[in-house]
């Protein structure tokens, strides 16, 4: 640990740094990672978030059944804060000095989530509790990656992850109330 002392007299430093290579500009000589991986990263979440976008869409138009109204609107409220997240994701790679991979070609393969319509209600609220558990661990892993090396993505992927619990929180209780049976095993 560097004494209060030291950190003011490296201020002069620290300005000196900060007017060379403006082109970079939020990342500075201390940026604790590789900023290449963390693009990389951060585009692959850009990918599985719009395809829960996706995925959330098409349930939420396709959705039919005498109890399907407010599954219908759960899965509405997702898709937008889906598409929050994929924004957020997308902010940060330009503020790295990266460019978010918007493009559709070989999106499903950079995406961890899957694509899947699902054949009736109950399938399609399974089918984004999968998706939901699989970006909950991916999420998790990237907080681990991004710990102190980058503490702002860290914060932000810790915002996003605590949306995707509530996510599959959410599909589970809708699971339970559909299937008519508890999903807690004994
Ligand atoms: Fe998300
Ligand atoms: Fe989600």
């Amino acid at each position: 640990m560097s004494s209060p002392g030291s950190f003011l007299s490296d201020i002069k430093n620290i300005r000196a740094r900060a007017r060379q290579h403006l082109t970079q500009g939020a990342v500075t000589s201390n940026y604790g990672g590789n900023v290449e991986d963390a693009i990389t990263l951060l585009n692959h979440a850009v990918a599985t978030e719009i395809v829960c976008v996706l995925r959330y869409k098409f349930h939420a138009v396709c959705a039919t059944g005498l109890a399907s109204e407010a599954v219908k609107q759960e899965f509405a409220q997702h898709a937008k804060e889906e598409e929050a997240h994929l924004d957020l994701l997308a902010e940060r790679i330009n503020q790295l000095g990266g460019k978010p991979n918007l493009s559709p070609d070989g999106l499903l393969s950079r995406a961890a989530s899957e694509y899947t319509e699902g054949e009736n209600l109950v399938d399609m609220i399974k089918e984004n509790l999968v998706a939901e558990r699989i970006a909950i661990e991916t999420y998790r892993e990237m907080v681990r990656y991004f710990g102190e090396r980058d503490p702002t993505t860290r914060v932000m992927l810790e915002h996003i992850l605590a949306q995707e619990e509530e996510h599959a929180n959410d599909m589970h209780d809708l699971l339970v109330s559909h299937e008519g049976r508890p999903m807690l095993e004994k």
